[in-house]
């Protein structure tokens, strides 16, 4: 049985830790909870104690404990250490190696992979102080979650957010299945279904917004639904997935790293940011023109606006292009006739190696269900109608037969 060892910072995420306890609990893993002294304050030893059934340590200078087991053999007992919610001053401390309170010091002493999960302010979050904690953190082999993206308890908006138990259990599982081969044994989950397990994967969902001026946008009736689900799927087969995101509100699959954006060439360029990857699965629905926007409101008396037209870069057929294209790219094509010639057009002209094509004047866009068409070289795939979330999985399993 694999074994955690779960670090609890002090900030009102704390309490989400208890779902995480219950989770890791469930899929079969032992954990061992160690509470800082700010942690107590949102979250009590006998919460922990109760759903890890398990002691939960607290003190550093708790001398039965010591007696019982040294700090050294609690940080080592463990598979992986976790840290949630890693709060801005833990992280700093972790990153300085102080060893002033319990946690940190089984931080320093343990010889195990450590996974920390953020979570504070947003402005915590975006201080230099604390990115340059987190790069040196990431440098010295953490590996720091992204901080989901959303509304805060403190009232502000933005990324900061603790990601949800279920996106940390899933980095747990991955972290694991990354360590297995220098583990001593066996792995004790089923690696089977992980297929895509070392592949990392970009995806695109959503629509762009383009602005026009500081209140206005032109935009698309993309959902992201399905570029989503395809992420998630991608997730659950094992891949490292980068979604980068246009504007929806949709929350964040378990396990993929999401980055958020507003415009076709902010678009462009976290895709750009992500490479190298084995694959990408360019499900957005990018604007294909932007205007030149106003730098302020622009007011009607002046009369309808001339807006100036420039065409936004293909993101698809340059990434095709690019001296780091993926080994395989896959587009799709959202039409309103003649699905299939209009996507096998597109496979040539873009260069890439899958169309997926959909009708979506029969399908309406921001729907649930879908009928594509896969289109390749060798030839077209039509697959039944089906809900958006069983043709990621179906995808997923396509692309990993393709990566095989
Ligand atoms: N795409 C892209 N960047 C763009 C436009 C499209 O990456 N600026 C990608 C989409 O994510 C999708 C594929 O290209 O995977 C096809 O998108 P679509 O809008 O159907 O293609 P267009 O080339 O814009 O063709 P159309 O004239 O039909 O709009």
């Amino acid at each position: 049985m694999k074994r955690i060892l779960l670090i609890i910072g002090g900030g009102i995420a704390a309490y989400k830790a208890c779902e995480l306890v219950r989770l890791i609990r469930k899929s079969g893993m032992a954990v061992r909870c160690v509470v800082t002294r700010a942690g107590e304050k949102f979250v009590t030893p006998m919460t922990l104690a109760a759903l890890s059934e398990d002691k939960v340590y607290t003190d550093l200078f708790d001398l039965k404990d010591e007696a019982e087991m040294g700090h050294i053999q609690l940080s080592r007992q463990a598979d992986l250490v976790v840290v949630a919610p890693a709060t801005a001053d833990l992280m700093a401390r972790m990153a300085h190696g102080l060893a002033d309170d319990l946690a940190t010091t089984l931080l320093l002493a343990t010889d195990k992979p450590v996974l920390a999960a953020p979570a504070m302010n947003v402005r915590m979050w975006l201080h230099a102080a604390t990115q340059r904690n987190v790069a040196q953190l990431r440098a010295d082999g953490v590996t720091v979650l992204e901080p989901d993206e959303g509304a805060m308890a403190c009232g502000e908006f933005g990324p900061g957010r603790l990601p949800e138990p279920e996106a940390i259990l899933a980095a747990i599982q991955r972290a694991l299945a990354d360590g297995a081969d220098v583990l001593e044994g066996q792995p004790d989950f089923d690696m089977g279904e992980k297929r895509l397990t070392h592949k990392h994967i970009i995806v695109t969902a959503g629509p762009t917004h383009e602005p026009i001026d500081p209140v206005r946008v032109i935009a698309n009736r993309s959902s992201g639904k399905q570029g989503f689900a395809i992420a998630g799927a991608l997730a659950a087969l094992g891949a490292r997935v980068t979604l980068v995101a246009g504007p929806v509100s949709l929350p964040t699959p378990s396990g993929v790293d999401r980055i958020d954006v507003e415009s076709a060439r902010e678009m462009e360029a976290a895709v750009t940011a992500a490479l190298p990857a084995d694959a990408a699965v360019m499900v957005a629905a990018v604007a294909d023109w932007r205007v030149d926007a106003a730098p302020e409101k622009l007011k009607k008396e002046a009369g309808p606006p001339a807006l100036n037209w420039h065409k936004n870069p293909d993101i698809l057929a340059n990434l095709c292009a690019s001296p780091q294209r993926p080994k395989l790219v896959v587009g799709f094509a959202a039409e309103t006739e003649t699905a299939i010639a209009h996507g096998q057009g597109k496979l040539l002209r873009k260069g890439c190696d899958m169309i997926v094509a959909n009708d979506v004047s029969v399908d309406k866009m921001g729907g649930e269900v879908n009928r594509v068409h896969i289109i390749t070289r060798e030839g077209v795939d039509s697959w039944d109608r089906m809900e958006k979330s069983a043709v990621a999985t179906r995808l997923a399993e396509r692309i990993a037969d393709a990566l095989a």
